[in-house]
């Protein structure tokens, strides 16, 4: 079946994928329409389907992408101005195109699809007043029910023009009575919990102005039927695939039409078109899903598998990992990286990874950001030593880089004090005794990417974390001009991009992680580079459910660095036991947080049996299904499950948070599995048919302790 139709005579354009419809139809007066977004419903005549909207009298009717000034007054997705300094803008069909597969674009994180997994169209629409014209792409990918959107301005007039906002997607609404708006929201340590509230007449939206995508809000949104669960009822959902700042709005209009729009934050944008010059957003993923939110993660984890960068590896092994930060801090020298190492005797982890530290004159976070060379006096013999020891230990050596920074005291600074981003006149704000390097500059790109490759050419360092731990502040450059300073935050991500892309491609035999103070930027545009991110720096167990039980309604497990941190815990306090902190990690990219060294001998003998576990659902969690069962943010207890693709195989992992006076059996109700198979509980070795263990649950255990986990391996006779 061709997922993308055009039906002539009446001029429409159908996406159609496995569950959803999509359609567009170019009214008489030129105007792109948006007729239809949701549920499969054919190929249907809808020409007049909007006649009676509102009148009709102006454009205050569905569309595709609206403009301002000329009659529609909701959020437009574009406003250009007009070297006069107007902004009264129309965009009128030109032109379209059916393409196989999905074009590239340049500079930018992408899903990267062949001629078989997805077809795309173009629609050009042009201002033939002011002079530009606007394409707007639809990937569509038919298994996984999503339609990647991007938009791509022109400047074809002989004068220069101003792009004050420019959507990647928007899509009207009509109908849809009693849907909430679900965000992911936070802060440093408590990223991406789940939020709702009615739609009403009205803006809501998201943003981040702070140069990153951020801890605050994620540059995601969903529109949810009311009453919707993570197994039913319809959900529309929207992501960037973008680490900079977004908006995410979703707007009501005294009609009841709902205009969702994605794209990069207008506050803190223009970007100045010269006549031939065009401009690209980031892309944006829609999906509608019929099988409420799990459908709708589903779709986003198999993008992000399937076409998405680092993460569409086929043989991709994100490897079990022991990090110093938790337990060393910045005392990391050759002596204390040794005895770290020589704890790890007999632990079947893959790779120690040497944290903040280690460089310069490092010794708190004072200093040395921007000198990558290692501190003499904590390793006067060099790296080699530990990096010789951790193989000796059966591991591989990983390291700690936050290569976008600079510090004022430091050997970079001394030589290049122009290179951090500050306002002539001003002291660059500082956040955490940083500054931020402007990777605007090509050079500076240039002088990052060689103090990197350096590294890891001069020793065998196989896994990077590249964190980022502070704002954009002090916006702009002297080497824009006065024209283009509100160019600087998106030039800034394009530079962290191609800093990415060019280190990332030279190392490809390194892992890298994504980081930035935990989790604040934590998306799909990272992922593109990097096959997973920390997803937070709280690695408290009971924390940790809410963290990721909000992140996976986006970002696939395999996606989220989890790792067993020490007790009490320093944020909360909280003592969690250690087998709690295991299973809520060990369905994740796994690793450890702690000197197995300060470990009581029980826990310790604990860490291979863990390890053995996650190595036995490794698969699932790279290529499996992953369920939500039970919300820690409506409930107690907090549940969630992974199949494996032929469903011959499941994880679940219960928890419960406090232990309550006389409680009620929980069951669990499973999803995801063939019903007529029997399933053997590796622990107990009771089976059960799937049927039953989908419909009248797994039972789990009373718990009488607070914080308690239960995991349970399903394998098929
Ligand atoms: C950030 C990261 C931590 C750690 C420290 C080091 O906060 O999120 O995991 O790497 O920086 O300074």
């Amino acid at each position: 079946m061709p997922v993308i139709t055009y039906i002539e005579s009446t001029k429409t354009f159908f996406l159609e994928t496995a569950a959803s419809t999509y359609v567009l139809r170019i009214r008489e007066d030129g105007i792109l329409e948006h007729v239809y977004y949701g549920a499969p419903i054919g190929r249907d005549d809808l020409t007049h389907y909007y006649a009676h909207v509102n009148g009709n009298s102006c454009l205050i009717a569905p569309q595709e992408y609206g403009t301002i000034g000329r009659g529609d007054n909701r959020s437009p997705s574009i406003v250009v101005r007009t070297a006069d300094g107007r902004t009264v803008n129309e965009l009128r069909y030109k032109e379209h195109r059916l393409l196989a597969g999905k074009p590239r674009f340049e500079g930018m994180p992408q899903l990267l699809a062949g001629e078989k997994d997805a077809a795309t169209l173009e629609v050009v629409l042009e201002d033939a007043v002011d002079g530009y014209e606007v394409s707007l792409f639809y990937t569509v990918f038919e298994k996984e029910n999503v339609i990647a959107r991007r938009t791509e301005v022109r400047n074809v007039s002989q004068r220069p023009l101003t792009v004050l906002r420019v959507a990647s997607a928007a899509v009207d609404l009509y109908g849809l009575e009693d849907y909430e708006v679900m965000s992911l929201d936070g802060a440093w340590i408590r990223e991406r919990h789940i939020h709702t509230r009615p739609v009403l007449p009205g803006i809501f939206m998201v943003e981040s102005r702070s140069g990153i995508s951020g801890h605050e809000h994620s540059p995601f949104t969903a529109l949810v039927e009311h009453g919707a669960t993570e197994h039913r009822g319809q959900v529309y959902g929207c992501v960037l695939v973008y680490s900079g700042d977004h908006r995410m709005s979703v707007e009501m209009d005294a009609f009841h039409s709902i205009r969702m729009t994605a794209g990069i934050c207008p506050d803190t944008f223009s970007w100045q078109l010269l006549p031939g010059d065009s401009f690209t957003t980031p892309e944006a993923l829609l999906i509608y899903s019929d099988r409420g939110l799990n459908g709708m993660s589903q779709g986003y984890h198999a993008v992000c598998r399937h076409y998405l960068g680092k993460c569409s590896q086929p043989d991709l092994v994100h490897p079990v990992v022991i990090n110093t930060w938790e337990s060393v801090s910045f005392g990391v020298n050759e002596q204390n990286v040794s005895q770290f190492i020589r704890n790890c005797e007999g632990l079947d982890i893959d790779i120690m990874v040497m944290d903040d530290g280690w460089f310069g004159r490092r010794n708190d976070d004072r200093t040395s950001l921007g000198d990558w060379f290692v501190n003499e006096e904590k390793f006067p013999r060099g790296l080699q030593p530990v990096i010789d020891l951790c193989h000796e230990y059966g591991m591989q050596f990983g390291i700690w880089v936050e290569p976008e920074m600079i510090s004022r005291v430091s050997r970079l600074y001394e030589q290049h004090p122009d290179w951090c981003i500050h306002t002539p006149g001003r002291i660059p704000a500082e956040q955490r005794t940083q500054m931020v390097l402007d990777l605007t500059r090509p050079e500076v790109v240039d002088y990052v990417y060689d103090v990197i490759s350096t590294l890891l050419s001069t020793y065998d360092i196989a896994y990077v974390k590249w964190d980022m731990n502070r704002l954009i502040t002090d916006n702009g450059t002297q080497w824009l001009g006065a024209d283009r300073q509100g160019e600087f935050n998106h030039r800034y991500i394009l530079g962290v991009y191609e800093l990415m892309e060019r280190i990332t491609s030279a190392f490809p035999q390194v892992f890298f992680e994504g980081c930035a103070a935990g989790g604040a930027r934590f998306d799909f545009g990272i992922l593109y580079y990097m096959p997973q991110i920390w997803t937070s720096d709280n690695n408290d167990a009971i924390d940790r459910l809410k963290i990721q039980y909000g992140t996976s309604m986006v970002y696939p497990p395999f996606a989220m660095a989890a790792h067993v941190g020490a007790v009490p815990y320093w944020a909360t306090g909280r003592t969690t036991p250690f087998e709690v902190r295991g299973d809520v990690a060990l369905g994740c990219s796994f690793g450890y947080e702690l000197n197995a060294g300060h470990l009581s001998a029980e826990d310790r003998a604990k860490i291979n049996d863990q390890i053995a576990r996650h190595h036995r659902i490794e698969d699932m969690i790279d290529n499996g299904v992953f369920y939500r069962l039970l919300s820690p943010f409506e409930d107690d207890y907090c549940a969630w499950q992974l199949v494996s693709q032929d469903q011959s195989r499941s994880f679940v992992m219960v928890a419960q948070r406090t232990a309550q006076p006389n409680p009620r059996t929980r069951y669990v109700r499973l999803q995801g599995l063939e019903p007529q198979r029997r399933y053997t509980l590796s622990a107990t070795g009771q089976t059960f048919t799937g049927a039953t263990l989908m419909h009248a649950g797994l039972p789990v255990p009373i718990y009488q302790r607070d914080y308690e986990t239960r995991t349970f391996e399903l394998i098929a006779e």
